[in-house]
């Protein structure tokens, strides 16, 4: 998808808190690009590959941090959903969390990358690669999207249980997150869990937890 898809989407998205605010585009010269506001943080991606690396910040950023990051996600796709917006791309790489205070275990989370994003229940021409299928590449893509049918809220609710396994398998975090991983990638889109039903059990479980 082009740019000026991608700045359309971003602006329409432009109220929720969730999505780095989008100011324009740079057009003529050798590289366009987008103007938005910069998030101050790295990508969960990176967040999680130092937890498992870096002795202090594990010891900073406990199982209930982890547990608020999840409830966050899934608040963000679901609100996107409201928004009539499909991501298309959810992973890891593609979200980011900007830590706003270590020490009060205070997080915030901002989806980004809305190249592959489209509207609910556009027809979806994001093309895939076959070879990158093979090789086991698009492994946050739902089964049918791999198949090359078209993206919807339930393909988007299956890479959120892609990005909650992630986060199950760096954390260690199996018994809070087994069930909504489960329900979030099972094979069939019908049966899988509502973003509204897993926002409720993992605040249940958050609140639980944080005491
Ligand atoms: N608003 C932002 N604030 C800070 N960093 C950002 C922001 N948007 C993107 N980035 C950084 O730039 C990287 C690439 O951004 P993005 O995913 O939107 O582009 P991309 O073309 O899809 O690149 P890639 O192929 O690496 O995913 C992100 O992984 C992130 O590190
Ligand atoms: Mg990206």
């Amino acid at each position: 998808m082009d740019l000026a898809h991608e700045t359309s989407v971003l602006l329409s998205l432009n109220d929720l808190s969730c999505v780095p605010k989008v100011y324009g585009q740079v057009v003529g010269g050798s590289r366009p690009g987008l103007v938005m506001s910069a998030v101050p943080g790295t990508t969960l991606e990176k967040f999680l590959e130092k937890w498992t690396t870096d002795s202090c910040f594990h010891r900073c950023v406990t199982r209930v941090d982890f547990l608020h990051i999840c409830l966050q996600v899934v608040r963000a796709i679901k609100s996107l959903h409201c928004s009539n917006i499909l991501h298309n791309d959810l992973k890891t790489d593609n979200l980011m969390v900007q830590i706003l205070s270590q020490n009060h275990h205070m997080f915030r989370v901002f989806v980004i990358d809305f190249g592959n994003a489209t509207q609910v229940g556009q027809y979806n021409a994001y093309h895939i690669d076959p070879d990158d299928v093979r090789e086991g590449r698009v492994t946050w893509l739902a089964p049918e999207v791999r198949r090359g049918e078209p993206t919807s809220i339930s393909s988007d609710i299956y890479s959120v249980g892609v990005v909650l396994r992630d986060v199950q398998h760096s954390t260690g975090l199996y018994d809070d997150l087994d069930n909504l991983v489960e329900g979030c990638t099972r094979e069939e889109p019908v049966c899988r869990t509502p973003l509204g039903e897993a926002e409720k059990r993992l605040l249940l479980r958050y609140k639980s937890l944080r005491g």
